[in-house]
């Protein structure tokens, strides 16, 4: 399967993807990695894995203006899964239709809980015994849509959100490849696989 991983930053999680890639029975390849700003890191790591790029800046456009082009990119590419890894960028309604269903996200909480940003600090501050991530469809809603798999990461004594950020970071790795090689080479329909997660959390 086809699949565009979009990047605002580093890209820990899309070199991640990428390497995992790489595997001979890894059930996708990454056809391009794009982002909203031209300087992200993760851009130059895909150049020198000759993976194509795209990277278009959304200063001055409206939110759907810069999802056009992004589509339009990922239409270029045939994309047909995309992957948001560290995507600092609001999505509008109408780019969540057209990929609803072949879109996911990694997100560095245990979901439904601590949706949106600064997830670690609000763990610790909440004396939680653990964090962790969540891979989950993208819906229009933030953060908010069915999840495939989650990784619980114990709360050490004396964690700081940068210490437990760190770890986190390394479940997400394993777990967003691993989410994304089930999902796109599932013989089932996403809920099964939604169902399956949701029976093991209980
Ligand atoms: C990670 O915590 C990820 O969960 C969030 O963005 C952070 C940075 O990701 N989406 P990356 O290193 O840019 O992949």
């Amino acid at each position: 399967a086809r699949v565009a991983v979009l990047i605002s930053g580093t890209g820990t999680n899309m070199a991640a993807l990428l390497y995992a890639a790489k595997a001979t029975d890894c059930p996708y390849e990454i056809v391009l990695v794009a982002s909203n700003n031209p300087d992200a890191g993760g851009l130059k790591l895909a150049e020198a894995e000759g993976i194509a790029t795209f990277a278009h800046p959304h200063k001055g456009l409206s939110r759907e203006e810069h999802d056009g082009i992004m589509h339009e990119a990922l239409i270029a590419a045939k994309t047909e899964f995309v992957a948001l890894a560290g995507y600092m960028r609001i999505l509008s309604s109408g780019f969540v239709e057209k990929w609803e269903g072949r879109m996911l996200n990694i997100h560095p909480s245990l979901l439904p809980k601590y949706k949106g940003l600064h997830t670690h600090e609000r763990a610790i501050e909440a004396g939680d015994s653990h964090g962790g991530c969540s891979v989950h469809l993208v819906t229009a809603e933030l953060d908010d849509g069915p999840i495939l798999g989650q990784t619980p990461v114990a709360i050490l004594p004396g964690d700081t959100a940068d210490s437990l950020a760190a770890r986190v970071l390394i479940a997400e790795h394993q777990l967003y490849s691993r989410c994304l090689a089930v999902f796109v080479g599932r013989e089932t329909s996403p809920d099964h696989l939604v169902a399956q997660v949701r029976e093991r959390a209980l």
